[in-house]
């Protein structure tokens, strides 16, 4: 069984044949799939395709690309309540899309964080060219917080201070891609118990589908490279990051 922890299935990309991707995605043996929200509405949407098809989870939260000047984080607090949220986000920093409205990512952030510890559900957390501001703002609370920086896009050196933060590393589809060397010495390097595979449908599809819609079904791909790169099999490292996704997300745990 492979469990893809971030895929955006709620976006309108898959509006018209979700139920032919999540098929795909089952014959592919991807039967778990984690739907994660950007903002109020996505998270609604992914809560609702959660609650219609087995094996599929949510996360309410606000992107860094969607905060707003009255950001509604009661709406979002009442989605993490719902029986199918796993988790909170995807939150974080973006700085490569916009710097001129840090501190109001970071107030968002931060709401978010606390949200997380408050209902102990793990972040999901997206950063880009932001790795150290999130760093510095997830510190302060070591050992309260958990959660993955999905599509881990910074260097070796701080996927480890993340890894020591109590938290996993999310592998997509670039670590297929030519370029992606740093990626595949964070895979080398990185204790297989922190690594999670993820798609980011319908962005970021892997060599083989580059430029095209992502779907779940493709997180094979991923699991191809990871295997080669850990001198393992295939089918260990789908057990291996189901067992983290259920660990971290509690996935079909006592109280779901
Ligand atoms: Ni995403």
């Amino acid at each position: 069984m492979i469990t893809d922890t971030h895929a955006h299935l709620n976006d309108e990309m898959f509006d018209d044949d979700l139920k032919d991707v999540i098929n795909r995605a089952k014959v592919q043996g991807v039967s778990r799939i984690i739907v994660i929200g950007m903002d109020n509405e996505t998270s609604k949407k992914a809560i609702e395709i959660a609650s219609a098809h087995e094996g599929l989870y949510a996360t309410a939260g606000i992107h860094p690309g969607y905060v707003d000047d009255d950001q509604d984080m009661g709406g979002i607090k009442d989605l993490i309540k719902t029986h199918q949220v796993v988790g909170v986000g995807e939150t974080g920093l973006d700085l490569h899309w916009r710097k001129d409205n840090l501190d109001l990512q970071k107030e968002v952030f931060l709401a978010q964080i606390k949200l997380s510890i408050e209902f102990d559900l793990p972040l999901v957390i997206h950063t880009r060219s932001s790795f150290e501001e999130a760093y510095q703002m997830l510190l302060p609370f070591k050992g309260k917080v958990k959660g993955v920086f999905h599509c881990f896009s910074s260097t070796l050196e701080d996927a480890k201070r993340a890894v020591n933060l109590g938290f996993y590393i999310g592998i997509d589809g670039p670590v297929t891609y030519k370029k992606s060397d740093v990626i595949r010495s964070i895979v080398e390097d990185i204790p297989m118990d922190r690594l999670l595979v993820e798609t980011d449908s319908p962005y970021l599809a892997p060599q083989a589908y580059r430029g095209k819609r992502n779907e779940p079904s493709y997180l094979v791909d991923v699991i191809d490279v990871i295997a080669k790169i850990k001198g393992m099999t295939t089918e260990a490292i789908a057990r291996i990051t189901t067992q983290n996704a259920d660990t971290l997300f509690r996935l079909g745990g006592k109280d779901r």
